[in-house]
């Protein structure tokens, strides 16, 4: 259903992404998962024909995004990362206003307006100014006009950002339940809301893509250590070298503290085991300080450190932390 085919964006002279390839097949959900700046906006902006490539090939249902945008834009629903939703309008006359612009035809253009609002649970606000409305709403009347035309395809950029507990589960909701026959790609940089929703992740950072997986897999990677953050106040060389030799210990990388010029290590245990009384043992042994030791959470971040060094091991200049 969607086809994207080293599909490469510059900027000036920046890649905003490089040779990005995957596809999509017809009903799937599809999270699109990646840091600030990953590139997914990007990706999303030209797949729904807002953004021209510099190079590559992207077909949605067969058209290309390029050549036959009508056709793609036909069959595709596009929720931007910022909906421009006029505040001044009413939820009702503005998605009639889009059915318009979208080329609904007026006979059936009440109907899908109706439709789309039932869908999304706005109808009770239908005739509440846009601007009135709490963001959760407002999200749902981005959804609403993304689907007004009833679109085989549904591009959602980080429809839950900014929504508090209940309406992320709500949006949630109204996703899974917008699926169906429909594809699906939803771009977020939670990873349970990925585990939550989709059935196929597609993670990118730095503009390339690192994995293709399902959600399963891609959390049974991440468990199949447990990892503790350190904040160690001593020589780097001799830090690194200590914990490494604590049993059970698989690996210590370096996390360089921006501000302080502190050093803080993230120690990946063998799995299913608590090293944290060892590890402080050490370090006190040592006489250096602690100031921070804690279960490293399976921050996002991490994820992709970790996905991007098994692509590409890093090279980490040896002498970097034993400078004073
Ligand atoms: N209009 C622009 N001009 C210059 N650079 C841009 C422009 N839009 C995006 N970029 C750059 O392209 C890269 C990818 O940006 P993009 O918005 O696609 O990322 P993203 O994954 O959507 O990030 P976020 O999670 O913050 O929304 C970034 O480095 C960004 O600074
Ligand atoms: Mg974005």
């Amino acid at each position: 259903m969607i086809e994207v085919e080293n599909l490469t964006r510059f900027y000036g002279p920046t890649a905003a992404i490089q040779d990005v390839s995957f596809r999509v097949d017809q009903g799937q959900i599809v999270g699109f998962l990646g840091p600030n700046g990953a590139g997914k906006t990007t990706t999303l902006r030209i797949l729904s024909g807002y953004l021209p490539a510099t190079s590559g090939t992207a077909r949605v249902a067969g058209f290309d995004v390029f050549k036959e945008s009508l056709a793609v834009r036909r069959r595709l629903g596009y929720l931007p990362e910022n909906v421009p939703l006029y505040p001044e309008m009413r939820v009702r006359t503005y998605l009639d206003f889009v059915a318009e612009v979208k080329g609904v035809p007026r006979q059936e253009r009440q109907r899908r307006v109706a439709a789309a609002m039932e869908r999304c649970r706005v109808d009770d606000v239908a005739n509440h100014l846009i601007g009135s409305l709490s963001r959760g709403y407002r999200q749902r009347v981005g959804i609403a006009q993304a689907i007004l035309h009833d679109p085989e395809v549904i591009l959602l950029d980080e429809p839950t950002v900014g929504l508090d507990p209940k309406q992320i589960i709500e949006i949630r909701q109204l996703i899974t339940e917008l699926a169906g026959q429909r594809t699906v790609i939803l771009s977020t940089h939670i990873l349970p809301e990925v585990e939550m929703v989709c059935q196929r992740v597609i993670i990118i950072n730095q503009g390339k893509i690192v994995a293709v997986d399902t959600p399963e897999n891609l959390k049974a990677k991440i468990r199949t250590s447990a990892r503790v953050l350190l904040q160690v106040d001593g020589p780097a060389v001799a830090v690194r070298d200590h914990l490494e030799r604590v049993p059970g210990v698989l690996r210590v990388e370096e996390r360089p503290e921006r501000a302080d010029g502190r050093i803080r290590y993230l120690v990946e245990c063998a799995p299913d085991r608590d090293l944290r009384r060892d590890l402080a043992a050490v370090v006190v042994r040592q006489g250096w300080g602690l100031s921070e030791l804690r279960p490293a959470d399976v921050m996002l971040e991490e994820v992709f450190i970790r996905l991007v060094t098994e692509e590409s091991p890093h090279e980490q200049p040896a002498g970097q932390e034993g400078e004073p």
